[in-house]
């Protein structure tokens, strides 16, 4: 160790690459690196990047090209700035980056972030350091126990990585490529963690997976055991009063997590269960494995078992050879299940898989005017399901601080933001209390505290 240096970590894509970059700090600062909020003047720079779509792989080499400009301005001063790059972009592309971005020093792909010490400590030296192997050994088992971390409570929620990598292979999908095949961590491993995490004062425990719910892992009576089982474990640890997981393929909804969703007051009404499309013919195309007819029956087995549960989606649109009654079939799909929120994309050709390789390649033009269609539809039952909770009084969890004094910030059950104006406000932080929502506008909702929400708090603080 020699002395106190900075880190910026930008994070982009999905949750895990949160967690990973948690991890990644927390990997560093045994080495004396502090987390800082900006690449200015930052001793190293790292950017998690996310490989899903063309555009987010795009992002990296804009971002690299600014900060090559910081780089070269540290180097006049005499200051050393290192740049790495990890995530998928890493695990895809490997050394090639270097090629393409001289200024990077170092690359690392996500299943080798406890090795990140060691290639920093060679860019340093001067050495182009590459490590984006799919390793045998473990990388959560070598990476700082959860005692020794220092991010392990930023605030109330946290993420907690239970399963990586896909073994589904939709043929749009460059996960399986990127992110390996499916492997779960252990239910003692999970447990330990979500345990500090409880003791740290967190409330909600979202737990994540690139497949989260194909997870099974060596549960304490030997057998094997599903996301339902591990939710039902979670649940009995005291303070942990809110358990969430994402994200879920409809092949892997078994009876057990649908039981966990009718039997587990912790577990929140929310999921998101991505579909993709309406069409079979397109379903079987992108090799999802299950038929619209299919899917809506999972969608009225899940609401039978929790009735207030609020849905969320992914959607692609312009998959090669999707027709205008294909996507209409989508449209007609979406209508049917009344989403709470929605993603929804244009179908981005990804090197190396399937899909990118078929002939029938959608017009740009004809992608725009469908995903409009689609987000209009979305936005309009979004609109409707916020509409929908005015006038309801729900337990909301109290995250931070609004940007006004006096305000809060929570989330309902159904992850909807709720600003709330309220008295002691800090003191709130980590309390979960009734609110009546009162209104709501493009991306939240606000409430006031109801009748008896001060008793409720004190007994919860
Ligand atoms: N093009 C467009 N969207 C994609 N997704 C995954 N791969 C692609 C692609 N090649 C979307 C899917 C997935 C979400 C995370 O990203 O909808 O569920
Ligand atoms: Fe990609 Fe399909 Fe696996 Fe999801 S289930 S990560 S979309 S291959």
């Amino acid at each position: 160790m020699s002395g106190v240096r900075s880190v910026y970590v930008k994070t982009y894509g999905c949750q895990m690459n949160v967690y990973d970059s948690d991890r990644m700090a927390d990997a560093l600062a045994p080495e004396g690196y502090r987390s800082v909020d900006s690449p200015d003047g930052a001793d190293l720079v790292i950017l998690n990047t996310c490989h899903i779509r063309e555009k987010a792989a795009e992002k990296v080499y804009s971002e690299l090209g600014r900060l090559r400009v910081l780089k070269e301005r540290a180097a006049r001063e005499g200051r050393t700035m290192t740049i790495g790059v990890a995530g998928c972009v890493a695990q895809a592309e490997g050394a090639e980056i270097i090629a393409r971005a001289p200024t990077v020093d170092l690359v690392v792909g996500p299943q080798t972030y406890h090795r990140l010490p060691e290639l920093v400590a060679r860019a340093r030296r001067g050495e182009k350091a590459v490590d984006a192997e799919f390793p045998a050994e473990d990388k959560f088992a070598h990476l700082p126990a959860a005692e020794r971390r220092q991010t392990i409570a930023r605030g109330v929620t946290a993420f907690l990585t239970v399963q990586e990598g896909c073994d589904k292979f939709c043929s749009f999908c460059v996960v399986p490529y990127t992110r390996g095949s499916e492997t779960s961590r252990p239910v003692s491993a999970i447990v330990a963690e979500a345990e500090r995490l409880a003791e740290a004062g967190v409330r909600e425990v979202t737990l994540l997976g690139q497949n989260v719910n194909a997870y099974h892992g060596a549960g304490a009576d030997g057998r094997d055991w599903g996301l339902g089982d591990l939710l039902f474990r979670l649940a009995a640890i005291p303070g942990l009063d809110r358990l969430r997981y994402t994200t879920s393929h409809p092949r892997d909804m078994d009876d057990a997590l649908i039981a966990a969703h009718r039997d587990l007051p912790q577990l929140m009404p929310y999921l998101h269960l991505p579909v993709q499309a309406g069409s079979d013919r397109v379903l079987a195309a992108m090799n999802r494995r299950h038929t619209a007819a299919e899917y809506l029956a999972l969608v009225e087995r899940i609401r039978r078992a929790r009735p207030d549960i609020a849905l969320s989606g992914d959607f692609i649109v312009g998959f090669p050879g999707e027709t205008e009654d294909d996507f209409k079939a989508t449209l007609a799909l979406v209508d049917a299940v009344g989403y709470a929120s929605a993603f929804s994309f244009k179908y981005s050709p990804r090197p190396g898989t399937p899909a990118a390789e078929l002939s029938a390649q959608v017009p740009e033009a004809e992608k725009a005017d469908r995903l409009a269609r689609l987000q209009a539809l979305i936005a309009d039952q979004y609109t409707a399901f916020n509409a929908a909770t005015v006038g309801l009084t729900v337990p909301v969890l109290f995250e931070k601080p609004g940007r006004r004094p006096g305000q809060l910030v929570g989330r309902s059950p159904w992850l909807q933001a709720v600003h709330v104006d309220a008295t002691e406000t800090s003191a709130r932080i980590g309390a979960i209390a009734p609110v009546t929502i009162t209104a709501t506008s493009t991306n939240s909702l606000a409430g006031r505290l109801a009748v008896g929400a001060d008793r409720q708090t004190e007994d919860a603080a």
